[in-house]
């Protein structure tokens, strides 16, 4: 059911990609039927050139045979189509659950717009009940850990820090090389100053907050497909 709904907000996506875009490709379980459904349009002679948000994503969008490219090539993008692990009433994100908020923001942040497409679960009143991803250097990773605890004390976090994958032993390591540290906040009341504050730490390298870059979402449930315009 859940994947019909992500589909569902897919295919409507797919909708607005117009022939010859420059597009970023998101990463994700949402993002995956959108590259689907695209490589279908793209195998009856529809053109676009593309930018994967990750590994993942650019092995799937070649095995559809999706043109690729890279920011260096294209510069500018028209649109970049992507998932979110929460979305706020100001179109607001949290994104990273999947560990390519880096690579994901900076081909957002190279676009021109960004659609969201998710299903209802991930509208949310305030922003932080999923956990922010932080992606890290390895470098110094005590030094980086303590700084961030200390933000997130400042910031009223409701609970801990954790280094993704040192449950299951190896920890996960991003496309870029880095470690994601997901901080459960709760509730995140400030996100600019939040953002800030994270960044200014030496061995963040990025967050999940993807804030002010989204101006439009396709929300799925059960009843349809909502259009959230900002
Ligand atoms: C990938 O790093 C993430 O930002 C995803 O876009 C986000 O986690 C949403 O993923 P799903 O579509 O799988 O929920």
């Amino acid at each position: 059911m859940s994947e019909d709904l992500k589909r569902h907000a897919a295919a409507k996506a797919v909708e607005d990609v117009r022939p010859g875009m420059r597009l970023g490709l998101g990463t994700g379980s949402t993002a995956r039927h959108f590259v689907d459904l695209l490589g279908a349009k793209v195998a009856a002679g529809f053109e676009v050139i593309c930018v994967p948000t990750s590994e993942v994503t650019a092995r799937q969008a070649l095995g559809l045979n999706i043109p690729l490219s890279d920011l260096e090539t294209l510069g500018q993008l028209d649109l970049t189509v992507d998932g979110a692990d929460e979305i706020d009433h100001d179109f607001n994100l949290i994104k990273g659950g999947g560990g390519a908020l880096l690579r994901e923001k900076i081909v957002a942040a190279a676009s021109a717009s960004m659609i969201v497409i998710a299903d209802s679960t991930k509208l949310v009143e305030t922003l932080g009940r999923f956990p922010l991803p932080i992606e890290v250097n390895r470098f110094g990773l005590a030094a980086t850990r303590h700084a961030v605890e200390a933000v997130m004390a400042a910031h009223g976090a409701e609970d801990g820090l954790k280094l993704r994958g040192a449950d299951a032993g190896e920890p996960f390591v991003t496309d870029g090389g880095h470690l994601i540290l997901d901080a459960f906040f709760g509730r995140i009341s400030q996100p600019e100053a939040l953002s800030r504050d994270l960044l200014d730490i030496p061995g963040v390298v990025q967050h999940g907050l993807f804030l002010n870059m989204c101006s439009k979402a396709y929300v799925a449930a059960p009843d349809g497909v909502k259009t959230l315009i900002k």
